[in-house]
């Protein structure tokens, strides 16, 4: 009688047609224990996890949200010793969380922990919920913040995918499609959810976000010294490249603006960002777009500053191009100095939303990035000419 032949269980994870995700028998279990063992000799010292209140682990995954942990660690830092407690943060003035905010962009993170912490004050008594689905009632908050904090703070079975983890489960499960959509985040979720124990998840997350970070690297892996290396179907068959799945980057568009410093004596005039503008809540210097591109001719730009200002000035001279770069556009900032014309009236008031501000006040101001790099520029040459200010 001829013998059944024996099935071999599947090395990988197979995902169905219909997205379910089937398990090889053991798998999980082996992962999860090579995993802890490579965590417990390579896990990151991050400033968030010495002390991984809810408070801490929000303010930190809301940083960490378009920002690298490099970038976010000295940040994180200062904000902590400004602002110890959700309440620190609830009292504080909207313009001095932006201030601490400064530089890391991306500010409505900002306003947004800022009316975050105050709903947290005004409907929790100031203690934050334990669990995602009140978490995610918050502003700012989605499913993976509200899953970060239920898990490292609370040590909840609860599931997170940030970029990390999205190339690390795309890799685990060889999903060639992008992950960015709709269908394939809800199985890389899935995957994020299954893997969990129900104990320690705490640890099962972090381990999984630095072996992203620092092994499943988006170019030339380290697979090699991958824990998981033999469980990866993407590295069995040398996919390593392809998956995940690139988005393709827009064109960038190449643009000019302007920037003008307008003198009062020792005041400079600056406007506010409106609620719905670009950079809401920052001060700038006068700025606008110079539609016409290439180096703007100092009389064109005196009578578009007098226009948008209201005010009567004269050129004082440039300072230097600032470029940087706003989502896909690359821009180019030629920036000016210009004195408010002083037969004009003195009465005459700035034209909305500009203020005049004593120099010296620039450092308590939220400002934009440019603004700020033109705030030291102003700084340094007021240093090196100390007697030629009137006052
Ligand atoms: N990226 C996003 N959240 C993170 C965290 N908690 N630790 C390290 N990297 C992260």
């Amino acid at each position: 009688m001829p013998q059944p032949t024996a099935m071999k269980a599947p090395e990988f994870p197979r995902v169905t047609r219909d997205s379910h995700i089937i398990w090889p028998a053991s798998w999980k279990e082996r992962f999860r224990r090579r995993l802890r063992a490579w965590y417990r000799r390579n896990a990151r010292n991050l400033p968030w996890r010495r002390d991984p209140t809810a408070y801490q682990v929000w303010v930190s995954e809301i940083m960490l949200q378009q920002t690298q942990v490099e970038t976010v660690k000295p940040y994180f830092e200062r904000f902590l010793a400004e602002f110890p407690t959700v309440v620190d943060l609830a009292t504080a003035d909207e313009a001095a969380v932006l201030r601490q905010w400064e530089g890391l962009g991306y500010y409505r993170r900002a306003r947004q922990l800022h009316a975050a912490a105050k709903s947290v004050m005004d409907r929790h008594a100031g203690q934050f919920p334990r669990y995602p689905q009140e978490l995610q009632a918050l502003p700012g908050i989605g499913r993976y913040t509200a899953g970060a904090i239920a898990s490292l703070a609370y040590g909840l079975p609860a599931p997170i995918l940030e970029a990390n983890t999205v190339r690390l489960w795309s890799r685990l499960l060889a999903v060639r499609e992008d992950p960015r959509q709709a269908g394939i985040q809800k199985l890389l979720w899935r995957a994020a959810e299954d893997i969990l124990p129900r104990r320690d998840a705490a640890e099962l997350n972090q381990a999984l976000m630095d072996l992203g970070s620092l092994v499943c690297k988006p170019r030339q892996p380290l697979c090699e010294t991958c824990p998981a290396k033999s469980l990866c179907p993407t590295r069995a068959h040398g996919l390593q490249d392809v998956i995940p799945a690139r988005a393709k980057r827009p064109a960038t568009e190449r643009v000019t603006e302007v920037a003008a410093v307008v003198w009062d004596r020792q005041r400079v005039l600056l406007g506010q960002r409106g609620p719905n503008e670009r950079w809401a809540g920052l001060w700038d210097f006068v700025r606008f777009p110079w539609k016409s591109g290439g180096s703007p001719r100092s009389d064109e730009v005196t009578k578009e500053v007098a226009r948008r200002t209201g005010l009567p000035v004269q050129p004082r001279g440039p300072l230097p191009t600032l470029r940087h770069g706003v989502t896909r556009f690359a821009i180019t900032l030629r920036c000016f100095e210009f004195e408010r014309e002083q037969n004009g009236s003195r009465q005459a008031r700035p034209a909305r939303p500009y203020q005049w501000w004593p120099i010296g006040k620039l450092s308590e101001l939220p400002l934009h990035k440019t603004a700020r790099k033109i705030a030291h520029t102003l700084q340094e040459k007021r240093a090196r000419q100390p007697f030629s200010q009137d006052s």
